[in-house]
């Protein structure tokens, strides 16, 4: 099972994405947590690139993170297929509405087209303003997508892209609240949605047994 964390940079996706990692542990689940880009070779050229270290134009840019997650999706199918939950901070849907901004939406599909279809994923949806001061808080070094105007953008893009049909299991969430608040209502979602029962199941047997 995949499931993927998504949104603007400062939409709290990292931190949700660690919290529904710890939950599902404590309820009994292998779960392996991971995160685009990666700390692999072609990752850490996308960070220099984001850092704006180096310049490369839109079209390299969106191959670069293809390549970094045609990698990291051999690794996803290698965690999966030992039967671990597999959670992803950003993935593919990053790349459709990220790279958009420049870039013609069924070309990034195309370049994408070996990745997986995530069992689900949540973008967070934070107003711009909101994850900018978020942003500056940490001392990001990512400054290439960081100002109003294209986190905006961005933020449509999430919408535009689902509508288009791109990626299906796509929940809209309001991160705009407490980390709490946001963390209670995803927990809500994957509860009803997708977990198994297997592992409750025992636990509630094994509850009414030993009580
Ligand atoms: P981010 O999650 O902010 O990394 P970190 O928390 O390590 O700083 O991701 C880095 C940036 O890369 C972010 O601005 C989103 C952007 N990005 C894309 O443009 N396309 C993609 O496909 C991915 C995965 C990320």
């Amino acid at each position: 099972m995949l499931i993927v964390f998504e949104g603007t940079d400062g939409s709290g996706l990292t931190t949700q994405s660690r919290l529904i990692t710890e939950w599902l542990r404590e309820k009994g689940y292998r779960v392996h947590l991971t995160k685009e880009p990666t700390t692999g070779v072609i990752g850490r050229l996308i960070r220099e690139i984001l850092r704006k270290e180096v310049r490369v134009t839109p079209q390299t840019l969106a191959l670069l993170f293809a390549a970094d997650r045609a990698e990291h999706t051999r690794e996803i199918r290698e965690w999966t297929e030992k039967g671990e939950i597999v959670i992803s901070d950003r993935y593919r849907l990053s790349s459709f509405a990220y790279q958009s901004l420049n870039l013609d939406l069924d070309w990034i599909v195309a370049i994408n087209a070996h990745s997986i279809a995530p069992d689900l994923t949540f973008v967070l949806e934070t107003p711009a303003e909101v994850s900018l001061e978020r942003i500056k808080r940490r001392n990001s070094e990512n400054e290439l997508f960081e100002d109003v105007d294209k986190l905006k953008r961005i933020s449509e893009n999430f919408r535009k892209a689902v509508k288009a049909g791109v990626e299906d299991n796509v929940i809209f969430i309001d991160g705009n609240r407490s980390i709490e608040e946001v963390f209670e209502e995803i927990k809500a979602e994957i509860e009803g949605r997708i977990l198994p029962d297997g592992c409750d199941q025992d636990r509630r047997q094994s509850e009414v047994v030993n009580p």
